[in-house]
């Protein structure tokens, strides 16, 4: 088994009191997080201007992970497809982006993002373009993303996942929360519990 980049010590605390500074604004979260092989990613919020840059990553993605993520068949969007997803208010509907460097340029490489759907409750997406996939993005999505949950008071994540998605499963499993699994033929429904 591969060991994680972000298992180490100094990395983790550098990410946790980064990102313990701006945790009161969800809005203006960063934090820097060291890759299987060695690259540094920035997992900060979305911003309104990731706009072009969101459209290029959802164009990089195989046609499996667009499945994987939509439950669909999906190779574009609508324009009010992408307001909605770039339309966070960082309360109800909060995303975060994984930024890696590319040929000496910023590039989003995933991103994960929640919406609640009851008080104390909220459903998470993931997803990581093809070629930056397997080296802990998932992860580091998973850890920032549940630290803004909980700085939020949010009780439950819960996700609806293709069941041969075995990478997304492996996701919430090594988050370190209780979690609760319920399989249907079709889907697989995943609780994760915050507190
Ligand atoms: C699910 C997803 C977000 C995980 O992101 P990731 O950056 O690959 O995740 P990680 O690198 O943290 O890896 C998680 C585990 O899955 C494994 N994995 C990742 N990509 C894989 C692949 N293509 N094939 C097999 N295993 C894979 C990793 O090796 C790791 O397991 P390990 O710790 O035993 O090595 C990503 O695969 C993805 O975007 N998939 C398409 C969209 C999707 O499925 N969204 C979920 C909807 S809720």
């Amino acid at each position: 088994m591969r060991e994680s980049g972000n298992t180490n010590k100094s990395s983790h605390s550098i990410w946790l009191v980064e990102a313990l500074s701006v945790m009161s604004e969800p809005a203006r979260y960063s934090a820097f997080e060291t890759l299987r092989d060695g690259r540094r990613v920035e997992i900060r919020a979305l911003r309104p201007d990731d706009r072009a840059d969101l459209i290029a990553a959802v164009g990089r993605s195989s046609g499996q992970s667009l499945y994987r993520r939509f439950f669909a068949v999906k190779r574009s969007f609508t324009e009010s497809e992408v307001d909605y997803f770039l339309n966070v208010d960082f309360v109800d509907h909060v995303a975060l982006v994984a930024v890696v460097d590319e040929n000496g340029r910023p590039v989003i490489a995933g991103g994960a993002r929640y919406v609640v759907v009851q008080p104390g409750k909220a459903e998470v997406a993931f997803a990581v373009v093809d070629q930056h996939q397997g080296q802990g993005l998932g992860a580091a999505l998973m850890r920032h993303l549940a630290a803004i949950a909980r700085g939020a008071g949010l009780k439950e994540l819960i996700a609806e996942v293709l069941p041969d998605n075995v990478p997304m499963l492996k996701v919430f499993e090594r988050s370190g929360f209780p979690l609760s699994i319920k399989r249907e033929p079709q889907v697989v429904h995943v609780t994760l519990r915050l507190r």
